[in-house]
């Protein structure tokens, strides 16, 4: 009947399966093949009961998130969702029992179709989630009505507010799924809907109302919810929208609450939060592609890793391949220095198991993947080696013409390297096509960004293996070019040069963090270089002087040397740019910067002044989407999607604001450029428009608008 929806009929059960290929997202072709299908089992006399089942490896991933573009008013989404409450209505009131059999995962739509459905049976290994609010929107299809009647209030407004799926045990406990089964989903629900059919029948979802039955405490419940939003969620305006949508429904009855759905619904769909979410999503996706690889490149499985240097970045990337379950093999010059690494491993899992995130059992299971070894040995089993030892050129030359030897011709070498040239590891391996940049964030086992860095003689079985090997990892892979710090870090020395002169110009460090907080990052510029150590940018300096070179054109500013001589190291000294006293990590403004600023402003011949937090956001961000353009010219990123997902995973660059290159579309790139030539009459020549902006904003086009690059370099 049609080519998403298939009818069959088995045992006088009606099997509707959605086959829309990769995940059955709910396109309008699928919402409209559903709805006849269900219609025609009604009217089938050879049908007593429907089972609505997913082809291939899922039940139904939600609506087709790119439809959400084509809603430009509200009132065409108030049209769309009418016209989806009203479908769902009608398979609702089937007069036969309609059963949805769940595997793989019922997101979004695709769990209110279930729930629209009379009864559910899920594979255990099923999950289930209103994931809507990760997107900008709320569930949209009468998950904010139906949910809490099956769950009661307060699983519905967890699960509506943090997006994050249940797994198939824990929504058959909540009375979210009928029965769960291990394996047979198909005729275990071909046998649940014929049993139905004999007796129970239909049972509509919108009339059940046990869960919801003591209003007040459910209201209570949604009371409590929205406050504690206003202090997470402040920025974003879906997740307290879902509470209005289900508040309204317990409050006022299932029409009235399903009409506040589709209005809340409306006012985030349109709204610039969402659209840079749903960006964020598909840049993500996108970023696993790579933009020049020929037909056919093949992706290796990793079965084996080693990591060589077992310091922070080392021992963290270890426990990175060993809670993926991939055995790996740690390396270390000594006995001690290996000993120091494996205790600092032991001590976050042990944290984890004291936070209940982790059983002693996962402890145990997981630490023994990881093989402890000062040689050699057992590397020529391994089919990845990262290497993560000290950031000193010739070092870790010598480490990758060893690794060249003691490993297989096909094993890929990997350098977690921030700022040296991949290249000239590659050269040292003798064997360049598998040699690149793995490059992790601290701490490596829980950021999720991974710069996967090609170098001129990579191949692209090894950077397609490697983006493969990152989705294994939980983490998001991006391939960016070989440039001096890549594309993270060469960007962030224009985000930090900005703050530093703004300082000196007369903001505090206070005000600057504030700003950028305020704008959505989860910490200012100073507040993060004191987690991190404002020893590592300072050595990264030194290097820089030895060749000759700065990080970023314009000004350097001294203050950040100065601290580093002082021995203020950020947070583990005790004092950085803000004061710590012992054992907190409170962040006390410290005099002593004001009156470094000051003597760097005297210097400059500049008198400070009080600066807005308006020009604070404009200079900085203004500052990196200029240098996200040339990054973007030059090829060492291919998509300007890839950076703002690279500045989302690697810096937590606010979603909503969809990333440093959506922002400034956002902002609008005629701006951008007026800003840069402002500036730049302002301050010097160092503020110089990138080639890719002017000629951008010539064509009345957005980053977005651009073309995607042959490929990073
Ligand atoms: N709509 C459109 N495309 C989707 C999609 C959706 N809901 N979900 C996944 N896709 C696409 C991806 O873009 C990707 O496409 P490409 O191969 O072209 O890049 C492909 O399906 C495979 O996706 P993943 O690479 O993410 O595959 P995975 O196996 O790692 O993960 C998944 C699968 C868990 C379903 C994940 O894709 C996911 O979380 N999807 C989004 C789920 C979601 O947010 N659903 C709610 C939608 S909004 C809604 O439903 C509103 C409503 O109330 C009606």
């Amino acid at each position: 009947m049609s080519d998403v929806v298939h009818y069959e009929r088995v045992d006088r059960v009606a099997v509707v399966t959605i086959d829309n290929p990769p995940v059955n997202a709910l396109s309008p072709d699928v919402w409209n093949a559903l709805d006849e299908a269900v219609r025609r089992a009604a009217h089938d006399p050879a049908v007593d009961a429907v089972v609505v089942v997913g082809a291939g490896t899922t039940f139904i991933a939600g609506a087709d998130i790119k439809v959400f573009a084509t809603l430009k008013t509200r009132e065409q989404s108030l049209e769309r969702s009418g016209g989806t409450h009203a479908l769902l209505m009608r398979i609702e009131d089937c007069p036969k029992p309609v059963v949805a059999a769940i595997h793989g995962v019922a997101l979004g739509g695709g769990n209110e179709v279930a729930m629209s459905c009379h009864y559910r049976i899920a594979d255990r290994k099923a999950s289930i989630g209103q994931p809507e609010v990760l997107l900008g929107i709320i569930p949209g299809a009468g998950g904010t009505q139906r949910l809490p009647r099956l769950s009661g209030a307060d699983l519905a407004l967890t699960m509506s507010t943090d997006g994050k799926p249940i797994s198939a045990d824990r929504a058959a406990a909540a009375g979210i799924v009928d029965r769960v089964v291990d394996g047979g989903l198909r005729e275990a629900a071909i046998a649940f809907a014929r049993e139905k059919a004999a007796g129970g029948g239909p049972r509509k979802t919108r009339e059940l109302r046990d869960k919801i039955q003591d209003v007040a405490a459910a209201v209570a419940a949604c009371e409590k919810m929205r406050a504690s939003l206003a202090k997470t969620s402040k920025d974003v305006p879906a997740p307290a929208a879902a509470v209005d949508a289900i508040e309204a429904g317990i409050r006022e009855g299932f029409a009235a609450g399903s009409l506040r759905e589709r209005e809340r619904f409306a006012d985030c769909v349109v709204s610039t939060a969402s659209k840079a979410m749903r960006h964020i999503f598909f840049a993500e996706r996108d970023a696993a592609k790579i933009p020049d690889a020929p037909a056919g490149v093949q992706a290796r499985t990793i079965a084996r890793a080693a990591v060589v240097g077992a310091g922070t970045m080392g021992g963290g990337i270890a426990m990175s391949y060993a809670n993926a379950g991939i055995p790996v093999l740690l390396k270390e010059v000594d006995q001690a220095s290996l000993d120091r690494g494996l205790a600092t491993i032991r001590k976050n899992y042990e944290s984890s198991v004291a936070k209940g995130k982790m059983t002693p059992d996962a402890l145990l299971k997981t630490m023994s993947l990881i093989t402890p070894t000062t040689s050699y040995d057992a590397f020529d089993g391994v089919d990845i080696v990262v290497e993560a030892v000290f950031e000193n050129m010739d070092l870790k030359k010598t480490t990758f013409a060893e690794l060249g030897k003691v490993t297989r011709p096909d094993c890929i070498l990997a350098s977690n390297s921030s700022t040296l040239d991949i290249s000239e590891f590659a050269r040292a391996s003798g064997r360049p096509a598998s040699v690149l940049g793995h490059h992790f964030f601290s701490p490596a086992n829980i950021m999720k960004l991974l710069e996967i860095v090609r170098a001129p003689e990579t191949s692209h079985e090894t950077l397609a293996t490697s983006l493969k090997l990152a989705k294994r990892l939980a983490k998001v892979g991006v391939v960016v070019g070989n440039c001096f710090g890549f594309v993270a870090n060469r960007m962030l020395a224009y985000y930090m040069r900005e703050a530093y002169l703004l300082l000196e110009e007369g903001a505090s460090v206070a005000e600057i963090d504030q700003a950028l907080t305020d704008f959505g990052m989860p910490v200012g510029p100073y507040g993060m270089q004191d987690i991190a150590g404002i020893d590592v940018g300072a050595r990264i300096r030194q290097y820089l002087t030895s060749i000759g070179k700065t990080r970023a054109e314009g000004p350097q500013s001294e203050i950040p040397d100065r601290l580093f001589e002082m021995g203020r190291y950020g947070q583990k000294t005790g004092a950085g740019w803000y004061r710590y006293e012992a054992g907190s990590r409170n962040r006390i403004p410290d005099p002593l910067i004001e009156n470094l600023a000051g003597e760097a402003a005297a210097k400059r011949g500049i008198t400070r002044a009080k600066i807005s937090s308006d020009e604070i956001i404009a200079r900085i961000m203004t500052a990196l989407a200029n240098e996200g353009a040339k990054v973007l010219q030059e090829g060492y990123a291919s998509r300007a999607g890839d950076i703002d997902v690279i500045y989302c995973y690697g810096f937590g660059f606010p979603r909503h604001r969809g990333g440093p290159m959506f922002y400034a579309d956002t902002v609008g790139l005629a701006t951008v450029l007026a800003r840069v030539s402002e500036y730049r009459a302002r301050f010097g020549d160092y503020w110089q428009p990138a080639p890719l902006l002017e000629r951008l904003v010539a064509e009345g086009r957005g980053f977005y608008d651009a073309e995607p690059q042959a490929a990073a370099r």
